[in-house]
């Protein structure tokens, strides 16, 4: 958690910037995999943990909007929850830590919300993204669940002001950067004939776990690379294959999200024809990493990916024509088949449960119907404090060669017959992530190895 003044700031900013009204942040609760008593792990909301600090199920929070008073909600623990699971601090002291003096039982919400509605106030929430959550503020606001209504007022400026991360996120950014590296260099040493994918992912997530951190997002660590969230199975590593492995994980304590992609040599030496692939993607992605910048449109740079991949898949005889045209058709998604990146902050795709388009193209941008390109989660201009992860791949899936061969699209563009043959090679995909600077850019953490040399000598390390 940062300091009380932290969350104190981050609130009266918000009451500033909406007109009026209750705002009401639900944090989550704990949910259970199939009887109550065995939740999931807890993840909290992250904007309620944006301005409310706390990182435990069963809490909200209310902000005038007005007098910009704060009231926290919960409820204290019974003997049951300190004999089960230990003393917890009080919801006071849970309050005091966010800066914030009023507290009050979860249930006095109701009655809060009730009265702002009879003086007519405008009760502003978040969309919601679990069935708990919206059943919560359907209660709240006494409609039915499919009628609770965002406001877009509240919902713009909490986006407006999470994208832009403040010195001591970016720390905190990048202390989860740094446990990436650990996890990816544990990846690459394991990448060794006679290893299983279970075991590799297995050991990504104890590099994480024993630093008292947890993964971001369920890792990606399979030799079927070209399936871009294939998890780890029981395949038995195989000398020469290629082992993707994209994870991440959170910083201790604050929560804030890492997610880095690296692929490895099974064996410790990429082949000439992975090679050409793997350096194909490092110089899209660099180029793209070279190109952030305050004012330049994350689109824009997913069309130079895109410009970059596809003039090296003519030069390797998979596409014909010019890379102007074949990408303005679309002809590359056949191989490059997602966006190029994310936000990423207290979520891993960073305020993506307040609306994908609402947080990456706003009144910005338009989000394109092609096939591949749909999938660009974030179009709009950089602004200094943003960190977007920059994560270019290639692909050699068999379904959809084969489908769009016998659909014949772009049947003067793809040299399917060339395909074909590079099926079973899998996929590469490299990842970074990256802060705009007030006059650049800035990769955060400590170099993790890209550079294919460096790749293989850590992979060769680990034999
Ligand atoms: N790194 C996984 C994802 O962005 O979906």
């Amino acid at each position: 958690m940062f300091s009380p003044d932290t969350y104190a700031a981050r609130r009266a900013a918000l009451a500033e910037a909406v007109p009026g009204g209750l705002i009401v942040l639900l944090g989550n609760e704990t949910m259970p995999m199939n009887y109550a008593a065995n939740p999931y792990p807890f993840r909290q909301d992250g904007s309620f943990r944006y301005y409310a600090g706390a990182d435990a199920p069963g809490l909200a929070l209310t902000l005038d909007a007005d007098s910009g008073e704060a009231t926290f909600y919960g409820r204290e623990a019974t003997i049951e929850d300190r004999v089960w699971d230990g003393e917890r601090p009080s919801v006071a002291e849970r309050a005091a830590a966010a800066g914030i003096s009023s507290t009050a039982p979860p249930d006095a919400l109701t009655g809060v919300v009730a009265a702002a509605r009879q003086a007519g106030r405008v009760v502003h929430v978040l969309p919601p993204y679990r069935a708990a959550q919206r059943s919560r503020l359907a209660g709240l606001l006494g409609v039915a669940p499919e009628a609770v209504a965002p406001s877009d007022v509240l919902t713009d400026a909490v986006i407006a002001q999470r994208l832009v991360k403040t010195p001591q996120e970016i720390a905190e950014i990048e202390h989860a950067v740094g446990l990436a590296d650990e996890m990816h260099r544990t990846a690459m040493w394991m990448a060794q004939p006679g290893r299983t994918e279970f075991e590799v992912a297995a050991a990504i997530e104890s590099a994480a776990t024993s630093r008292g951190s947890y993964l971001s997002f369920p890792a990606i660590v399979t030799v079927r690379g070209e399936v871009p969230h294939h998890r780890a199975g029981s395949h038995t590593l195989e000398e020469g294959e290629l082992l993707l492995h994209d994870a991440g994980c959170v910083a201790p304590n604050s929560g804030y999200a890492s997610d880095v992609t690296r692929v490895s040599p099974v064996g410790g030496a990429f082949s000439e024809r992975q090679r050409a692939i793997y350096d194909l993607v490092l110089e899209a992605q660099e180029a793209c990493i070279d190109g952030c910048a305050p004012g330049a449109s994350f689109r824009d740079l997913h069309d130079l990916a895109s410009r970059t991949l596809a003039a090296g898949l003519v030069d390797l005889g998979l596409l014909r024509g010019d890379v102007d045209e074949l990408v303005a058709a679309g002809a590359h998604t056949l191989f490059f088949h997602h966006g190029l990146g994310h936000p990423l902050g207290l979520d891993v795709h960073d305020l993506e449960g307040l609306g994908e388009d609402r947080v990456g193209y706003a009144d910005e941008a338009t989000r394109s119907t092609q096939f591949g390109t749909k999938f660009l989660r974030f179009a709009r201009e950089l602004r200094p404090g943003y960190v977007m992860t920059v994560e270019p791949g290639l692909y050699f899936n068999a379904t959809l060669i084969d489908l769009w061969h016998s659909e014949g699209r772009y049947a003067d563009a793809v040299d399917y017959d060339e395909a074909r043959k590079w099926v079973g090679f899998g996929g590469v995909r490299i990842e970074d992530d990256v802060l705009i600077t007030d006059d650049g850019h800035r990769v955060l953490g400590p170099p993790i190895p890209k550079r294919p040399e460096d790749v293989e000598a850590v992979v060769q390390g680990g034999a």
